[in-house]
């Protein structure tokens, strides 16, 4: 049987520090710095004693990404290298180790390479530095699984299929026979399904056919199964578990199917980076980002813009059913021949990684905007399509007409930002026709990857002017997107706020392009999302204001979006008779749930003459059903009230990563934007604080992230000169095996 060893901590760094992985080499401040900070090598040396249960038998050291040109040497040799910064890599250890004491270095080097993608040319994010994902020792049999395959080709069918493609690692050539054996297990855990084949080469087909009562893998019921595969040869045994799901997806010039229903993609584009620890945080906070995708923004797709993502964040996309575009490392740059073939090497490692996948949907082949380039990108589609024939490839471009490879169009249509009343070029629309990008005389899969982003960026302390401005130009291309059926979706630039170069974003290294801020704090543009569901998973009433008369130019909080998925909102101004509003259909056609917009001519002039005097509390109830299900209050005299701490999780592993998020409220329970007071933080406890302990509140809130460092209880307390202390309890409990 094989093992797998965690090989995380005790790494030495740089010769000096003690350090645990994932590690970003160089934690950078929140903005405003130098990004060539990172662009050097660094050393991780780490001494470990060879077990003797390990003769005999292979031994790997695996790991699932560095950034970047990482060089891996055993007690002084160089055993490995690989350049990519995205894709996992393997150390081969047998035969090499001494039966003492060991050493394996690390060398990474953050400078940006010209000679692989995604660098070259100029990149709107940073690429950081480090052992920024796991490290595991792999102990199997001489002969062993070396990767697995699996496909549900019929699954719409009433009786189901799953092939099974096993690729076997007999490094030394050994002489092959044995048997291998695959057998399915449901999502409880129950074995439904087994074959048996003889083995006589290094690849093996199984197939399981004419499977009854199987569920299929879909966004609300993400079902999945379980491939138990057993390799039996005369040189050992071996296990290994594959988890996938049975599904069917279609991208058609008429719009996006999973399992035979058409749904509209709505989501966002996710960089995978954080804060002050860049790319170096772990499993929880990769999860973490999809529960928000999912729960609190509630999009059906997400883009890993722009290079593939941790396994760990795909694997939750499996669990919640959140569909995932994945795309190999570029940006807009294409470099020489030997750029390339790394390019087209990544699309294989990409795949061969996450086919397994349910989520994701379609490859990303192209570099991201790139130019046409046509025997590159006819090269990276046959390596894509010779690899996985399940999945259709896409390749994000930024310009129309571009020479269509793929099977999918996908394009980045920033349209809605080059409009007359900004200096642009056209009159107001949210988005073009597909056939007026594809240039095409035919109908064929679109998708929109981008929107937004530079067009508007809009920081969560930007004037609630300009907030409800992103939030318009939001609902209005989304809508769009709904109201064409050719138009398989929308995937909006971007999830959260991310650190860039200093030829991006706001001179601050900061791109404010997010629905989020950088500690996934929602801007107001992120209830444009999730007020898209219906009430059932949770009814949203979000007036996008802060409710102050002076605020907006000229004053007034008229016009009034409220973002909801209500279907009838009361509005009560101070003491004066409530009026009631429906959701603006006229202006959002197409929206499953339009926003209420509340204006000038819903009020007479003796009432508009109401608020002109004396500035009062706003009430908002939102109704469904004719039932009251939820109220807003805001305060017309607001005042510091309360320093909240939220933590995302209350009890975590011993090496585990949480956010924690502090906000500072008024009376009304609203967060107060405007509040800029310093936060001191302090921890106790194992655990250690990623980041400054004394930070700002940035639009009434702030957030770090902690990892602890053994078991036990955390307290991490927050104080503010205004509003005091407040502290909360984290339990750190040892991990037990799931
Ligand atoms: C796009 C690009 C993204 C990001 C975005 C900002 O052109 O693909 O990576 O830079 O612009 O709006």
């Amino acid at each position: 049987m094989r093992s797998r060893i965690d090989f995380n901590s005790n790494w030495l760094f740089e010769g000096t520090d003690k350090v645990t992985l994932p590690h970003t080499a160089v934690e950078l401040p929140f903005a405003y710095f130098d990004e060539r900070a990172y662009q050097r090598k660094f050393t991780y040396e780490k001494r470990f004693v060879a077990d003797p249960a390990w003769a005999g038998r292979e031994v790997s050291l695996c790991f699932d990404g560095a950034m970047a040109n990482a060089k891996v040497r055993l007690n002084g040799t160089e055993i490995a290298a690989h350049a990519d910064g995205y894709t996992p890599f393997e150390a081969r250890l047998t035969g090499k180790l001494k039966s003492g004491g060991n050493i394996v270095t690390v060398i990474v080097d953050g400078s940006e390479n010209p000679d692989i993608p995604p660098f070259g040319g100029v990149i709107d994010y940073l690429t950081y530095a480090g052992i920024y994902r796991e490290v595991w020792l792999k102990v199997t049999a001489p002969v062993a699984i070396a990767n697995v395959k699996i496909e549900t080709p019929d699954a719409l069918a009433a009786t189901r299929k799953v092939t099974v493609a096993v690729d076997i690692a007999n490094p030394e050539a050994q002489p092959l026979s044995g048997k291998i054996t695959a057998t399915l297990c449901d999502p409880a855990g129950m074995a439904i399904a087994s074959t048996t084949a003889a083995l006589d080469s290094d690849k093996a087909l199984l197939v399981l056919d004419g499977l009854a009562g199987i569920a299929l893998w879909d966004i609300d019921t993400p079902m999945l199964y379980e491939m138990v595969l057993s390799l039996e040869t005369e040189h050992g045994s071996d296990r290994t578990l594959t988890r996938f799901g049975f599904r069917d997806i279609a991208f058609t010039p008429k719009g996006f199917l999973l399992n035979g229903r058409r749904l509209k993609l709505l989501g966002l584009d996710r960089h995978q980076s954080y804060p002050y620890s860049g790319y170096g945080l772990g499993r929880a906070a990769q999860e973490r980002d999809v529960e928000i995708l999912k729960n609190e923004l509630r999009v059906n797709i997400v883009r890993t813009s722009h290079y593939p993502q941790s396994p760990w964040f795909l694997d939750k996309c499996d669990e919640l059913g959140l569909l995932v575009l994945e795309e190999i490392p570029g940006w807009q740059h294409i470099g020489g021949a030997r750029w390339k073939a790394e390019a087209v090497e990544n699309v294989k490692r990409m795949i061969t990684r996450d086919w397994n996948h349910p989520s994701i949907v379609t490859w990303g082949v192209r570099i991201n905007e790139s130019r046409d380039d046509h025997d590159f990108y006819a090269e990276t589609n046959a390596m894509a399509r010779s690899l996985d024939t399940t999945r259709p490839t896409c390749g994000v471009r930024n310009f129309p007409e571009s020479e269509f490879l793929e099977d999918v169009y996908t394009m980045n249509d920033f349209i809605d930002g080059d409009h007359k009343e900004l200096g642009g070029n056209r009159p107001k629309v949210p988005l073009r026709t597909p056939r007026e990008v594809t240039g095409l005389d035919r109908d064929v899969p679109y998708l929109v990857t981008e929107f937004g982003g530079h067009t508007y960026p809009t920081k969560s302390y930007d004037q609630e002017q300009r907030q409800a401005e992103h939030v318009s130009r939001y609902l209005g291309v989304i809508d769009a997107a709904y109201g064409n059926d050719n138009i398989s979706g929308t995937i909006g630039w971007c999830a959260f706020d991310y650190n860039t170069h200093k030829d991006f974003g706001s001179g601050d290294r900061i791109c404010h392009h997010g629905v989020m801020d950088m500690f996934r704090e929602p801007k107001f543009a992120a209830y444009v999302y999730k007020s898209q569901s219906d009430p059932e998973r949770g009814v949203v009433l979000e007036p996008v204001t802060f409710w102050a008369r002076g605020e907006r130019n000229v004053g007034g909080v008229l016009p009034l979006i409220v973002l909801t998925n209500c279907d009838e909102i009361e509005f009560r101004y101070g003491d004066n008779p409530p009026k009631r509003f429906t959701p603006d259909r006229a202006a959002y056609p197409n929206l499953p749930h339009a926003p209420v917009v509340i204006d000038r001519h819903h009020f007479t002039e003796d009432e508009l003459g109401e608020w002109g005097m004396f500035w009062e509390d706003g009430y908002f109830a939102g109704y469904v059903n004719g039932e009251k299900v939820a109220e807003r209050h805001f305060a017309a005299d607001p005042v510091a009230t309360a320093l909240t701490l939220v933590a995302d999780k209350e009890s975590i592993g011993e090496s585990e990563d949480v956010r924690l998020v502090v906000r500072a409220l008024d009376q009304a329970g609203n967060k107060l934007p405007f509040l800029f007071e310093p936060v001191a933080i302090a921890i106790e406890g194992p655990a250690i604080l990623f980041g400054p302990d004394l930070v700002p509140l940035r639009g009434g809130a702030a957030g770090f992230w902690l990892r602890s460092t053994g078991t036990g209880t955390i307290t991490a307390s927050v104080t503010s000169a205004a509003l005091g202390t407040t502290r909360i309890s984290i339990a750190a409990e040892r991990e037990t095996a799931s």
